[in-house]
């Protein structure tokens, strides 16, 4: 696979300066762009003013990017805003080099220059993109999109919909983001949560539909911190895909559905409720119900339903890791408020708590805060790792591993559906399984992007 990675600065006088040939300029418009930049867009309900958001080409969320499974995407990342950026495929088995982390993968993306992503999308998904620099702050102010691989033959459905859902915290008279994106109190409890909750940039979105009409609905959930818990009302339907990767079978909707931070689901749901009703993706918290998504029903599609759906096609070379010949991994979660991170390795050096507060630095792994010299696993091409993972902490944690989708390992051994975050609670050990078949260094992180920023965060190498 041919990968094409380079890093040009924007402007003649730049170029002209570092004495590269002027021919290379125009090669940053080798793809359709994709530009980070401020904007304005009216999120909060009227009189509210329109809030200042960082979007891709200024929409929130970014433009949708979909390719046929196999395809590749090619972009020319141009970065608008004042600050270096990047972009990572979440979700993707892409190759190492467009991963889009800085410090592992690549440079930060400076303000004003460009980046060419290029790289082929093996599974057909329900995949997402978002900045990955700073991105505590960065997916905050609105910087992430969906990217959509479609299956050669997709399900009998009559449409679909993506829901990208988000929590922001806007000022409440002003409506601006809160620019306190490393608050410690966020830092070390539940992460950054939010006051404004949207699906699509949207308050109050609605999506008009037919009794009896079939919907695939990908969801995405882009919030920093939130989990949503989901449960549908004048839907029935099944979960058929999670993180990109299709289940086996189709599995009934029955309880509510608890996305974390940067997972997805696909669903499949019928429209039950009768013409002139109107059916909900419902946010269930607590005793209460909120419609994250009205359906108002206008019309009727069909007399009758249809048969159950098939399972999406399975994608390619997605052989389950061999438990016995597995490697064993350990990662222990520590910290954050009312845990106890007494003291732990930071930059080499081992700091008290105290110090460890003083610089923001409120989670270890294994003792080490954030990002070490040498990976938490060296890993050979095609061999399978069993990863235990300790949560000693009180809060719950989205832990996604970026590259390479896994299974978590039940008492007894059972392999669950593909994944490629998990989200755990206070005080649980969980098992992940995978093959490590795709090579590079790969990031593993929590997507509670507060507590990334804060320490959790740790990488393993497949050579
Ligand atoms: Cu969705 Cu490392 O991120
Ligand atoms: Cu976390």
């Amino acid at each position: 696979m041919t990968t094409r990675r380079r890093f040009l600065l924007g402007g003649a006088g730049a170029v002209a300066a570092l004495g590269l040939p002027g021919g290379l300029r125009g090669q940053s418009l080798a793809f359709p762009a994709l530009k980070a930049q401020p904007a304005s867009v009216q999120l909060a309900p009227l009189p509210y003013p329109e809030t200042e958001i960082w979007g891709y080409d200024g929409l929130i969320p970014g433009p949708t990017l979909r390719v046929r499974q196999g395809a590749r995407v090619q972009r020319s990342f141009h970065n608008g805003l004042q600050q270096a950026s990047s972009v990572h495929w979440h979700g993707i088995r892409i190759d190492n080099a467009m991963d889009g982390v800085p410090g592992l993968t690549q440079e930060a993306v400076p303000p004003g220059a460009v980046f060419d992503y290029d790289f082929e999308a093996p599974d057909a998904g329900t995949y997402w993109y978002h900045a990955h620099h700073r991105s505590v702050e960065q997916v905050a102010r609105g910087l992430y999109g969906a990217l959509i691989v479609e299956e050669a033959e997709g399900p009998d459905v009559d449409r679909e919909e993506i829901l990208v859902l988000d929590d922001w915290r806007l000022d409440p008279d002003s409506a601006q983001i809160d620019p306190d994106f490393t608050s410690f109190h966020d830092l070390s409890h539940a992460g950054r949560l939010g006051n404004f909750i949207t699906t699509n940039g949207r308050y109050d979105l609605s999506v008009e539909v037919r009794k009896n009409e079939r919907l695939r609905l990908r969801l995405i959930n882009a919030a920093n911190a939130k989990i949503f818990p989901l449960a549908l009302s004048g839907l029935e339907g099944w979960t058929v895909a999670l993180d990109g990767m299709p289940l086996e079978a189709p599995e009934p909707i029955t309880d509510a559905l608890l996305l974390g931070p940067g997972q997805r689901a696909d669903l499949i749901v019928d429209v039950i409720a009768e013409d002139g009703e109107a059916a909900h993706l419902v946010r269930a918290e607590g005793n209460q119900g909120y419609s994250q998504v009205a359906f108002p029903v206008r019309g009727v599609a069909a007399s009758t339903r249809r048969a159950a759906p098939d399972a999406l096609p399975p994608n390619p070379n997605m052989q389950p890791p061999a438990l016995a010949e597995a490697v064993p991994v350990r990662l222990t979660m520590e910290g954050g408020a009312m845990g106890g991170l007494g003291a732990a390795i930071l930059e080499g050096e081992r700091k008290s708590f105290r110090q460890l507060a003083e610089a923001g630095q409120f989670w270890a792994f294994n003792g080490t805060v954030g990002l070490t010299e040498t990976p938490l696993a060296e890993l050979a091409r095609g061999q399978a790792v069993r990863l235990e993972i300790h949560n000693d902490t009180v809060f719950p944690h989205a832990m996604h591993l970026h590259g390479m989708h896994f299974r978590e390992v039940a008492e007894g051994g059972a392999l669950g559906p593909l994944r490629d975050t998990l989200l755990m609670f206070g005080g649980e050990k969980r098992e992940i399984a995978f093959v490590a078949h795709n090579p590079g260094d790969w990031l593993f992180h929590c997507h509670m992007l507060s507590h990334a920023a804060s320490g959790m965060m740790t990488w393993m190498r497949v050579a």
